[in-house]
Order: structure tokens, then C-alpha cells, then sequence
């Protein structure tokens, strides 16, 4: 059955009160819960509540206290008529977590419980009104074996605890703060925790936990200074303070995941926790500070204020990734963290806005929640809040901001709500502006700049394109950031913000003698495609002088985009493909000798725009040919600059190796550094990759090195792997590194590789990691994944069908891969095609991939 948005009415009970009970066994879990609930006057009244469950079974139902009778099943939710305006319901149920493989609702892990409850893993725990507009206290007594399960944990106070005869004991939490069902979260188990403390601006004691394994507690450091930062920042930036005296955190190594924001006990994937300079990256280093960040930032935006209904899944995901986004920014390099946010929206949401799977960012319906955790729903849905902030600026966004707090505290808000406050706090009128919530698809913005005397007119004309189900669209506002460079001086007189609201809008500027440079969607003020009418000339002019160094970055990838887009296609002869080689070089060669670069920027502007964004670029693509045009840039950029490169890498590898801003950037330049040296002259990028994996004296070197020897063929490549394995392989997290980077390697062979990885001792489906560190790598590698004669489709869809009984929700996220089917050129398009068919013919497909496989063929 499909849930529409349209549909969505106010339950007919409330539930202010949940008591829950739980005898804990791995094997064996009891639970009673009781539920005060009363007729809710705001709803149509009913006289039965429906308790929704998901493979739950009945062991006894009260009402009032008495056995009841006045109870049915429809399907797997308990109907109970109850006859008053308030009653008690009691209902005992048994659950087995050791069987529960797809991680949702009470699970084991390792030898430990937890949780994962969004969206709708409550009703696997006990049946419950499992909808985010329910909001009740809860008090939870849990009851456990002291040896198997020494730390009891849930939502909230821990207010009293016990021991029993019989060798159990128990302990009782409280939470104070109404909330729906998804937030609710338990863990049971031997953990032990880095116990730190924060004090809040109104100079609240809270004490912060860190709970691991034994073995993990050194690596909890990073998390907890991230936690701190968080705490802090989102009182200064959104006067956001915490609010119970108790904040902890579980790491958990089976989780479908990243992280889960539940009330005062945050459970995270290892991935997001653990982390030192031996075993991390640096990237994995800024991945547990956002993620850390994002989770605490819903206690606010998420948990005070939650959403309505799963349509305003964006209420909460797209304003805490907007949130987490800000914070990492004033963390780090502001410019830097702006590139990467972009890379990620179009290798992963521009796709799906130009797919099957296109949805708004606020969905008008869905048959499985799961899969609408989506980078629309959460990384568009960050973009379209920016923008709001962007046009408001700063001072009159946190207004806004403040105001939709304020008002919806307490409260299951909508994606509506949080417009009309940032309207009424700021002070604008956002009418046009809610399409973006309603609009799939990624507005596509043509510009061209005239002069004539001296005025230079710019026309602007948008077009967002038709997706499934909306074939009409209107004009949105677009706000662009931009720009005029007069090419004598290389300066502009100011930057300006133009909002184009309509199909088409013409803006005039004065006072330029000659024709200016345009840089426009500076900052990526917007997220559409620009289609700019520009000479390669006045690229590279704004790669070398954008003071802009979003606009800098976009002039460098624009100039090899175009030039990639037509050797693809066959425009090029052999002198106009020098001739363009050799302007990219140049320009690649300024970014490696200006003075003014920090590192870190240097690094991300020399890296090649991926083939998955490039193939987005294509109306229809051949990743074979993609591939090779690419390969071939990156070895004729290594070949014209190998002296300029070296130079690079020698500088880089003498800074001290250290978690400063300094040496990770120094670290960021040396990994491009090699990988163009590496395409240019194999053998020296060879020497090179076995000397830095040989010294490596962090995670960051010694992973740089080994993808690049994992690429080649020779026994340096056999030899770095067994030693990386054997170095590492009592750590989960770094053998699933192991498993990645060779099924994401630009080997001949990746296909066979990863063909014999999964016979592997270490590798299993039944861990979410491990699964998405073989296949996840894999279909995400289009050199491997859209091997010529389509066995990277067939084992993907192997890997589908495989996974489904075990965990749906892992199982449908492989499936927009082989739905990118109508975009690839046709030999393998009609193969992933089949691929797609022939699971949609599997008996017994869960609702997950059935959602996705049907949308894709559909
Ligand atoms: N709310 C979590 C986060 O944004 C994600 C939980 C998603 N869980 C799921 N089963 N789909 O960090
Ligand atoms: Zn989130």
C-alpha cells in the first residue's frame, strides 16, 4: 500500500504516559508495556486504538488492569476497543534479538543490545501507536543478567537500580521530555565509557559518556572533543542549549547507519565514533565530528521540535545537515568543507534527481519509509534551507530560526511550519520559494552576458526539468551570487545576490568599458546547473583570480568537464585535444605554485571531477569511454607536470605528520600529488606508493599509498595488501578499509578481486560495514561496476537478492545503481535493465526493494 501525504490525519488517542519493562535475554527478550492513554479531542473520534506491531506476537493484553478480550489483529498491528474516554492497556510481548538481521527495533550486536527505532522499529519492540506525532514520557525498568549486561542504558535520568537473588539486576530511567516512539532507545551490555563533562550557558553540569568496547576506549578522544565543540557552538550560533543532565553515547559495530539522535542516548555506528591517527584518515576524522554534531544538533532540530508525519522527514534532516554543515565550516576551512558539501549533493543527489527515484524534498508518498533517507531529502534539503538563510542573511536566518523554536517547542511540527516562522522571523515573504519543497528535480539556469557601450547585460533563464509523476513545472526562485571581473585588473567592485524568480529575467550593471568576466552561483548559493556561454580563456582567468574559492573550483572542474564531455564524444581532433591538455595543465600548474593557497584548498582544487558526476553531465553515458578520457587527462596532467608534482610531494612529505591544519593538508596534496604521478610514470608512482606505505606514520599515507599500489599489478601490490591485513586485522573498521579500497580500485581485474574478496574468511552480508565495504565500494566504482559484458550488474543484483531476507533495508540501497539504467549508453543499459527484472521477479521481495526495483523499471 502507498502512504500519501494528502492522507495524513491526527491520531485519534493520546499517550502521555509509556511504562515499559524489560527482562532481557540476547535470545530471549520479555517486555510489558503500559500505556495511559485518552481520546484525543483535536481527532476524529474511534472506538479502538490501533496498536501497530511487525512480527510481534500477543502474550497477553489488560485493560484497566484486567485481562481483556476486546482485542483483534488486522494484519500485524492489536486493535483494542476500549469503551471510555481514558483508560491503562498492558501488553506483554517476547521478541528474539538474536534473530532480529535487520538491525531495526531491539537487536544484538557483538553481545550487547541495542536499538535502532527510526522510522518504524518501535512496533518490532511492542505495539504502539508507532507514528512521530504520538509524544509520551517514558519509564523504562530493565532487568539483566550482571555478567552478560553490566551497563544498563536508556533515554533520559537513570534514577534508581538494584540487584536481584537471582544474579540480575536492574535499573530505571526516566525521560522528562515528551517524545514519539522513534526516539526511543535502550542498550545492554559490557561497555565501558570515556566520561568527560560539559557546562552549559546557564551553567548546567552534564555528564558526558562515551561508551565502547573495552579495546576501544583510547580511540574515543576525537568524539568527545567533537561532542564538546558541538555542545558549544550550537549556543553561541543558534542559542541552542542542552537539557538534561545525562548525555551518552554508545558505539555499536552492526548498525544500518551512520548514527541515531535518540533522547539522551545517542547510538552511532563505530564508523562515527572511534578514531586515532594510526587507524583513521583525516577524512574519517571529519566524519566523526560531523556526524557527532549532527546527532547532538537533533536534540533541538529533530527531538524538541520533531516532525509531524515521515513526509517532513526534511523538517529535522535537512535543517540538522544544514546545521552539522555550519559547524564543520567554522571548524575547519569554511571554503574547503562548501567544496566537499557540493561534491557530495552532485555525486549523489543530482543523480537522483535526474533518475527514476527523483522525489521532492518533501515527498507527496511513499510504500517503505527507509527509502526516502535519501540525499534530497537530507543534503537538498540542507541546500534549500541555506538558500533561505542566504537570502535573509545571517542575523535575520537565527530570527527565524529562533522563532520556529520557540514556537514549536514541545511540538510534531511540518516542513510548512518551519517556512512561515523563518518568513515571520525574518521578516520575507517565501510564497514562490515553498516549490523547492514541492519541485523534484534540479533547476537548470542558462546564462549569457552581453555588453554593448558600457553596460553588460546578463540574461537568465531557468528550466526545471519534468521527473516521475510531475511532467509541468514552475519557475522557482533561484538566488545566485555573483560577480562582474574587469579582465584588466582582475578585481570586481563588489558582490551582489540577483534572485531570478521567473523563465527568464534580464539584469543590467553599469560602468564596464570592456566586456567583464562573469562568476556566477558563487558559494553554490543555489543548487541547479549552470549552463554558461564562456571561452576556456575565461576559465582559466577565473581558476587563477576568482576571489571566490567555491567559483575558483567550479571554474577548474567547468574546464575539464567541457573539455572530458568532448573528447567523450568524439569532438576532438588530436591538436585540439593537446591544445586543451595543455590549458588544463596550465591551470593546474598556477594552482600548484600560488603562494596564497592554503594546502587544504590546493588539494581539493586538484582533484578531477569524478566519472559518476561527469556521467551526470551526459544526457546519456558510456562509463567505458569515461573512464578512459579521464585516465588519460590524469596521466597527461602527471606527464606535463611531473617536475611541479614531485616538488609538491617532497614539500609535502617533510611536514611533520600530526592532526594540524598544516599536515593534513600537506597530507590532501601529496594524495593527488601521487595519484597524477602515479598515471603518468607507474614506475616512479610505484617506488613512490611503496616507500610513503612503507613510512606511513598515519592512516591517511599509508591508505593514499596502498590505493594506488592496490591499482597496479606486481607483487608490491600483493606484499602492501597481506601486510595492511595482517597489520590491521584485529580492527573491524580498517579491514572493512581493506575490503573497500580494493573493490574500488582502477584494476583490470577489480571484478575477479572482488569475486574472491567475498569468499574471504572476514567477509560476511550480515554486517552492514563489511556488506557496504565490498559491494557499496564496488557499485560505486564504474570502472568495475560497468564492466563491458555486465557481470558488475549481475553481481550486484546477486548481491541483492542475497541480502533482502537478511537485512532490506542494506539490501534496497544497491538498487539506484542499476536504476541509472535509462542515462547509460544502450548495450549496457538493456543489461542492468535485466538485471533490474529479473529481481523484480524474485518471490518474496521485501517492500524495500520491491519500492525501489519498481520505481526504477517504472
Ligand atoms: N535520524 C538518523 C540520522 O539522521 C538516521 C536514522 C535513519 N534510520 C533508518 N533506519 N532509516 O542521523
Ligand atoms: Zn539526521
Amino acid at each position: 500500500p502507498t502512504i500519501r501525504r494528502e492522507d495524513y490525519k491526527p491520531f485519534a488517542w493520546l499517550v502521555p504516559e509509556v511504562s515499559l519493562q524489560f527482562e532481557l535475554g540476547l535470545e530471549a527478550t520479555r517486555v510489558v508495556s503500559t500505556l495511559t492513554v485518552a481520546r484525543n479531542a483535536k481527532a476524529d473520534p474511534s472506538p479502538m486504538i490501533r496498536l501497530n506491531g511487525d512480527g510481534l506476537e500477543v502474550v497477553s493484553v489488560k485493560v484497566d488492569g484486567e485481562p481483556s478480550n476486546s482485542w483483534t489483529m488486522d494484519g500485524d498491528d492489536l486493535l483494542v476497543t476500549l469503551p471510555g474516554d481514558a483508560h491503562e492497556i498492558t501488553v506483554a510481548t517476547e521478541i528474539d534479538p538474536s534473530a532480529n538481521t535487520q538491525l531495526m527495533g531491539l537487536y544484538a550486536s557483538d553481545g550487547m543490545l541495542c536499538t535502532q527505532c527510526e522510522a518504524e522499529g518501535f512496533r518490532r519492540i511492542t505495539f504502539f501507536p508507532d507514528r512521530p506525532d504520538v509524544l509520551s514520557t517514558y519509564r523504562v525498568r530493565m532487568t539483566g543478567s550482571a555478567e552478560t549486561f553490566p551497563v544498563l542504558l536508556c533515554n533520559g535520568n537513570l534514577e534508581a537500580t538494584g540487584t536481584n537473588d537471582d544474579g540480575t539486576h536492574w535499573a530505571e530511567w526516566h525521560d522528562p521530555w515528551p517524545k514519539p516512539s522513534y526516539l526511543f532507545a535502550l542498550v545492554a551490555g559490557q561497555l565501558v565509557a570515556n566520561t568527560d563533562s560539559f557546562t552549559t550557558m546557564n551553567g548546567r553540569e552534564v555528564t558526558l559518556n562515551i561508551y565502547v568496547r573495552e579495546g576501544d576506549l583510547g580511540r574515543t578522544g576525537h568524539a568527545m572533543e567533537s561532542l564538546k565543540r558541538s555542545m558549544k557552538w550550537d549556543e553561541e550560533t543558534f542559542g541552542r542549549e542542552y537539557d538534561l543532565d545525562l548525555f551518552n553515547i554508545v558505539a555499536v559495530s552492526d548498525f544500518n547507519m551512520g548514527a541515531m539522535e535518540n533522547k539522551g542516548l545517542n547510538v552511532f555506528n563505530t564508523k562515527y565514533v572511534l578514531a586515532d591517527e594510526d587507524t583513521a584518515t583525516d577524512g574519517d576524522f571529519d566524519g566523526v565530528e560531523g556526524v557527532i554534531a549532527h546527532e547532538y544538533f537533533h536534540n533541538w532540530s529533530g527531538n524538541r521540535v520533531t516532525c509531524r508525519d515521515w513526509f517532513q522527514l526534511s523538517l529535522k534532516e535537512g535543517f540538522t545537515v544544514l546545521r552539522d554543515q555550519l559547524f564543520s565550516q567554522d571548524m575547519g576551512s569554511e571554503p574547503v568543507k562548501r567544496i566537499e558539501d557540493v561534491r557530495v549533493l552532485r555525486g549523489a543527489q543530482f543523480p537522483e534527481d535526474s533518475g527514476p527515484l527523483a522525489h521532492p524534498i518533501r515527498p507527496d508518498s511513499y510504500r517503505e519509509i527507509s527509502n526516502f533517507y535519501t540525499a534530497t531529502v537530507y543534503n537538498k534539503g540542507a541546500e534549500v534551507i541555506r538558500m533561505m538563510r542566504t537570502m535573509a542573511g545571517e542575523e535575520a536566518f537565527r530570527k527565524g530560526t529562533d522563532l520556529y523554536f520557540e514556537r514549536h517547542d514541545g511540538e510534531a511540527a511540518t516542513c510548512e511550519d518551519f517556512v512561515r516562522a523563518i518568513e515571520d522571523g525574518a521578516g520575507m515573504d517565501l510564497q514562490q520559494f515553498r516549490l523547492w519543497y514541492s519541485q523534484a528535480g534540479t533547476p537548470k539556469v542558462s546564462v549569457q552576458l552581453e555588453h554593448d557601450g558600457d553596460t553588460a547585460t546578463l540574461h537568465l533563464s531557468q528550466q526545471v526539468p519534468a521527473t516521475p509523476g510531475q511532467p509541468d513545472k514552475q519557475p522557482m526562485p533561484i538566488p545566485l551570487k555573483l560577480a562582474l571581473f574587469d579582465r584588466e585588473s582582475g578585481r570586481h567592485s563588489g558582490e551582489e545576490l540577483v534572485v531570478l524568480d521567473k523563465a527568464e529575467d534580464t539584469f543590467t550593471f553599469g560602468g564596464f568599458a570592456s566586456k567583464p568576466v562573469l562568476s556566477i552561483n558563487r558559494g553554490f548559493s543555489a543548487p541547479v546547473t549552470i549552463e554558461r556561454d564562456i571561452s576556456g580563456e575565461e576559465l582559466v582567468f577565473l581558476a587563477a583570480q576568482d576571489d571566490d574559492p567555491f567559483a575558483r573550483y567550479e571554474a577548474l572542474q567547468d574546464l575539464v568537464v567541457s573539455h572530458l564531455k568532448q573528447a567523450v564524444e568524439g569532438e576532438l581532433d588530436d591538436a585540439a585535444r593537446t591544445e586543451a591538455r595543455n590549458a588544463i595543465a596550465g591551470a593546474f600548474r598556477a594552482v600548484l605554485v600560488d603562494e596564497n593557497l592554503d594546502d587544504l584548498m590546493r588539494g581539493e582544487l586538484l582533484v578531477l571531477p569524478s566519472e559518476t558526476y561527469l556521467a551526470e553531465t551526459m544526457r546519456i553515458a558510456d562509463p567505458g569511454r569515461i573512464h578512459e578520457e579521464r585516465q588519460a587527462l590524469r596521466a597527461a596532467i602527471g606527464i606535463a607536470l611531473e617536475d611541479e608534482l614531485a616538488a609538491e610531494y617532497q614539500t609535502a612529505a617533510s611536514v611533520p605528520s600530526d592532526l594540524s591544519a598544516e599536515a593534513r593538508g600537506a597530507r590532501k596534496v601529496k594524495t593527488q600529488a601521487l595519484l597524477y604521478l602515479a598515471a603518468g610514470n607507474p614506475e616512479r608512482g610505484r617506488e613512490l606508493a611503496w616507500e610513503q606505505y612503507r613510512n606511513a606514520r598515519n592512516m591517511t599515507d599509508r591508505q593514499g599509498a596502498l590505493m594506488v599500489l592496490a591499482g597496479m599489478s606486481g607483487i608490491e601490490r600483493t606484499n602492501a595488501l597481506l601486510d595492511f591485513y595482517n597489520r590491521y586485522k584485529g580492527n573491524a573498521l580498517v579491514v572493512d578499509k581493506w575490503f573497500a579500497l580494493q573493490a574500488s580500485s582502477m584494476h583490470p581485474d577489480v571484478l575477479e578481486h572482488v569475486k574472491a574478496l567475498a569468499d574471504h574468511p572476514q567477509f560476511t552480508l550480515r554486517n552492514p560495514n563489511r556488506a557496504r565495504s565490498l559491494y557499496m565500494a564496488f557499485a560505486h566504482n564504474p570502472h568495475g561496476f560497468h564492466a563491458e559484458d555486465g557481470e558488475g550488474y549481475r553481481l550486484i543484483a546477486d548481491v541483492i537478492l542475497a541480502l533482502d531476507p537478511i537485512n532490506p533495508q542494506t539490501a534496497a540501497r544497491f538498487v539506484p545503481q542499476l536504476g541509472r539504467w535509462r542515462r547509460i549508453e544502450p548495450k549496457r543499459s538493456a543489461m542492468m535493465k535485466a538485471q533490474l527484472e529479473r529481481i523484480a521477479e524474485a518471490p518474496k521481495l521485501s517492500r524495500d526493494t520491491y519500492e525501489q526495483v519498481s520505481r526504477s523499471l517504472g
